[in-house]
């Protein structure tokens, strides 16, 4: 996601935390939300000495794919970039500054988790090699999701997250329910019919943000409720 899609995870998810989670939170970020930190990974990519983290935001596999199943890249992805952020926030022998950083990075990775070209393809890096046309204006597949289409809506992150915030206790379980691997082959199956309804050089507007409205807001809201259970878990 762009900056609007990391901070509406963020501010969902603030409002879904344990009182346990909330003031280790707290601590642990000097008293800066969830949807303030949000963006860090993606503020850190124009430093060289970071470099090493710029594949820990995606992953692709062939569609059709069950992520287990498919070859795994020797830089890493976002599956497993979440696996060793979750450790390194766990562990205490760690260093404070250490827990920090990879806390900020998976608050991040489980936004980007829920951005469906985010668990994607090569052949077209997650559609970024997808030319399209939004209102107009030259762009790609990945970018109208990344953020075109959140920002159709004229919304700003604390009005997304407000609407999107409210759930009932059994829906919040259930969208909680399953794993990492569940969540990613869920993104990754989405991601396969985005491919199918567009085709190169499409002009799309009005109609593709009024059609694809309810899509990119589950995902938001699922990525706010399980980057809550994730917290949650690790600060239990
Ligand atoms: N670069 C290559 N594949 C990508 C993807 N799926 N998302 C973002 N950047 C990428
Ligand atoms: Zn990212
Ligand atoms: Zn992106």
């Amino acid at each position: 996601w762009g900056k609007t899609g990391h901070r509406v995870t963020g501010e969902i998810a603030q409002e879904h935390l344990t009182g346990k989670a909330k003031r280790a939170l707290e601590d642990l970020l000097d008293g800066h939300s969830l949807a303030f930190v949000s963006t860090f990974a993606d503020d850190i990519k124009a430093d060289r000495s970071f470099s090493k983290y710029s594949a820990w935001h995606y992953v692709n596999y062939p569609l059709g794919v069950g992520y287990k199943d498919s070859e795994k890249s020797e830089y890493g992805d976002i599956v497993t970039a979440i696996e060793d952020c979750i450790k390194k926030v766990k562990d205490k022998n760690n260093s404070r500054e250490d827990r920090v950083f990879h806390l900020k990075l998976l608050i991040h990775f489980i936004g980007d988790l829920h951005q469906p070209m985010h668990a994607s393809r090569e052949e077209d890096k997650g559609g970024n090699d997808i030319q399209v046309q939004w209102f107009g204006q030259g762009s790609n597949l990945h970018r109208v999701w990344d953020k075109n289409l959140i920002e159709s809506y004229g919304m700003t992150y604390t009005e997304l997250a407000h609407e999107l915030t409210d759930v009932d206790r059994k829906q919040r379980k259930t969208i909680q329910e399953g794993s990492i691997y569940d969540w990613v082959d869920e993104s990754h199956e989405i991601c396969a019919e985005l491919y199918d309804s567009v085709e190169i050089g499409q002009k799309l507007g009005y109609r593709y943000s009024y059609d694809y409205n309810d899509l990119l807001f589950q995902q938001l809201q699922k990525g706010g409720l399980r980057l809550a259970k994730v917290l949650n878990d690790i600060f239990a």
